[in-house]
């Protein structure tokens, strides 16, 4: 799993700005923890509590931000042939419905608890996403434009 630490900037505007965002949400979840904790075990039970809604609620903005994103991206897609299209549409569609499934579960207590599963979560949703689905978008969409200029 390759974990960036920087965002890609594919040149297109609502690709880099949405993947900006869940970056940064990221960041703010895996660096979560005030005390710079790798999991949730020598905090007391109180100081769990009050962590958990703020965790909540940033998972919950991931969501979101995540749904908008790729709203956005999908409405690029008339740049691609049916078939990639489709397919990188149900690829997002499976990581909202894990996700969701994730959610609706109770997972944000378990994620908190173990940051290491919330790395190799976001690992695979964003970073091995925008790898194989969106950077083959990106070049496409130029490929047009660049064609449409000429
Ligand atoms: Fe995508
Ligand atoms: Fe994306």
């Amino acid at each position: 799993m390759k974990i960036h630490s920087s965002v890609p900037a594919f040149g297109i505007d609502v690709l880099d700005k949405g993947h900006e965002r869940l970056f940064d949400l990221e960041r703010r979840l895996l660096s979560f923890c005030g005390k710079g904790l790798p999991t949730c075990e020598n905090c007391s039970a109180d100081t769990q509590d009050e962590c958990e809604k703020p965790f909540s609620e940033l998972l919950e903005e991931l969501l979101v931000v995540m749904w908008e994103h790729f709203r956005d991206e999908e409405s690029l897609m008339i740049h691609l042939p049916p078939e990639p299209a489709q397919a990188h549409k149900y690829e997002h569609a499976e990581i909202s419905k894990v996700f969701s499934s994730l959610m609706t579960h109770g997972p944000q207590t378990r994620l908190l608890h173990n940051r290491r599963e919330l790395v190799k979560i976001l690992g695979l949703w964003l970073h091995d996403h925008i790898e194989r689905w969106d950077m083959p978008l990106a070049r496409q969409i130029k490929r047009n434009t660049a064609e449409l200029i000429q």
